[in-house]
């Protein structure tokens, strides 16, 4: 895979993409003069996160400040997701907002980019003849080029590239304490019911070094926790000329980067091993949380949708993982209403919510994603059905998730201080280790910075804490 950070050597500019990177710590020469406004509305995982950071910084590096008043914008950003038909809808209804705005704004350059704009590609300027640029997932480097097409031409543009370009910038793509890295793209599973194979591409990791240069490049820029990213982090490294594995890779950054914590997702039940348990233990700075998608719990289904492993295999690599790492916080996905799923299927499934106790639970109701093979299963769920358990499965696992939150409380937890909390007017932020959210009154100055809070009050979705000292 090509790289996808790249700083650029002094005095290079942007459209020049060296194709090795130089020493740490170079600095480009930012656009001096003002080009305009740019807002980026970002859908989906945090992948695409990921790439609105790099999006942004790389509009700033040319001279675009950004804006959250899309009305202001000159170039208006949307970085899709099409893994349920649900967030392709969002995406189609926002560009159909848009076009009264082009109307009175003709000068505005609309781009679509992310897994909508890989999926549907020129379609999309059929349908929305008010769109510039439809930029596919490994487009992000070949953006500014492109926009000097656009301002050359004015015709509109499809860009979906088979290769990724790297991104040069100048400073960090972010200053926040938390920043997610992406370590590897694509998919290889082909989970019947997936659109991401087709839209992220096969799977490809990127160079141990890399990866460890930009986390280095990042932590000097203040970020103090990284979220490695991919959709099966146990598999990375295969197909990379190095041998190397996903546990090496947490080894290699934790002995040579200097951030506070690492965090990744997403792991994959058939390749969760023993070596990757046992780094939960030995790497210090690896929080105690593994976010690991059951996606349903009765084998039949599990079959069926792809998954490569029984609802046996998965309590006991549950079971191994709490005996190596008994604080370890676990979190999942389910999806309900797999096409042919029976009532014993679902009730297959809150039992192992029961048995095995998580944390934190994202759940969805399914959705053809054509051309994934279960689109083309005739025995769907009614949409009833889906809807009824979906929501007895969030009421489950909301007793469950307070029970858990309840039995924190009068403990002491270690928190990455993130800043002031959205939700609790006043109040900073941060997390455990084990992910849980936890709010509480402290001094600003904390922000970046570890704090020894007691945990006093649990709520569904987070817990209240009482300042101890900064540790
Ligand atoms: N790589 C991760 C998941 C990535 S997609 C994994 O292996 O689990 C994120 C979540 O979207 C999935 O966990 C799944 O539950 C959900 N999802 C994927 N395809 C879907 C579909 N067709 N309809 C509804 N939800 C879907
Ligand atoms: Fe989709 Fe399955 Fe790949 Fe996850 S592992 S991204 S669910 S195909
Ligand atoms: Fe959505 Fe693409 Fe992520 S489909 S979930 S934004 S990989």
């Amino acid at each position: 895979m090509t790289a996808l950070f790249d700083p650029l050597p002094p005095g290079g500019d942007c459209s020049s993409f060296p194709k090795s990177a130089s020493a740490e710590g170079v600095v480009y020469r930012k656009a001096s003069a003002f080009s305009g406004y740019v807002y980026i509305h970002t859908f989906g995982c945090q992948m695409n996160e990921y790439d609105s950071l790099r999006i942004r910084r790389l509009l700033e590096d040319r001279g675009y400040a950004s804006t959250a008043d899309m009305t202001e914008a000159h170039i208006i950003f949307l970085n899709t997701c099409s893994v349920r038909s649900k967030a392709e809808q969002k995406v189609h209804s926002f560009l159909g907002r848009l076009r009264r705005l082009k109307e009175r704004r003709p000068e505005i350059k609309i781009v679509v980019g992310g897994c909508v704009a890989e999926h549907l590609g020129k379609a999309i300027l059929a349908r929305f003849d008010h769109v510039d640029l439809v930029l596919g997932t490994r487009g992000v480097g070949h953006l500014p080029r492109l926009l000097d097409e656009l301002e050359a031409s004015g015709s509109p543009l499809v860009c979906l590239p088979e290769e990724e370009a790297p991104v040069a910038a100048s400073e960090p793509w972010t200053r926040q304490v938390c920043a997610p890295v992406t370590i590897m793209q694509g998919c290889d599973n082909f989970c019947t019911y997936c659109i991401v194979p087709y839209v992220r591409g096969r799977e490809r990791s990127r160079p141990r070094e890399e990866i460890v240069r930009e986390i280095r490049w990042l932590a000097r820029g203040g970020v103090r926790e990284i979220l490695l990213l991919g959709q099966n982090v146990n598999s990375y490294g295969r197909g990379l000329e190095e041998r190397t594995t996903f546990s090496e890779l947490l080894r290699r950054i934790a002995g040579e980067c200097d951030v506070s914590r690492v965090r990744f997702t997403t792991s994959h039940p058939k390749d969760l091993d023993e070596e990757l348990m046992r780094c939960f233990v030995e790497i210090p700075n690896l929080c105690k949380h593994l976010h690991l998608p059951l996606q349903a719990g009765g084998d039949a289904v599990l079959k069926r949708r792809g998954r490569g492993y029984t609802r046996r295999e998965y309590l006991d690599r549950i079971r191994r993982l709490r005996e190596i790492c008994p604080e370890i916080g676990l979190s999942s996905d389910v999806m309900v209403g797999f096409p042919g799923e029976t009532e014993e299927d679902h009730q297959a499934t809150l039992e192992m919510l029961r048995e095995v106790g998580f944390d934190g639970l994202f759940s969805f109701r399914y959705s053809d994603r054509p051309p994934a093979a279960a689109s083309r299963y005739p025995d769907k769920t009614p949409e009833e059905a889906k809807a009824r358990r979906l929501a007895e499965l969030q009421r489950l696992q909301s007793e469950i998730t307070l029970r858990k939150n309840e039995e924190q409380v009068g403990s002491a937890s270690l928190l990455l201080v993130e800043g002031p909390s959205k939700a609790s007017g006043g109040q900073l932020t941060g997390r455990t280790e084990q992910n849980r959210v936890v709010n509480f009154e402290g001094p600003r100055e904390l922000r970046g910075r570890m704090a020894l809070v007691e945990i006093a009050r649990a709520y569904s979705h987070s817990l209240g804490g009482r300042f101890l000292h900064e540790s």
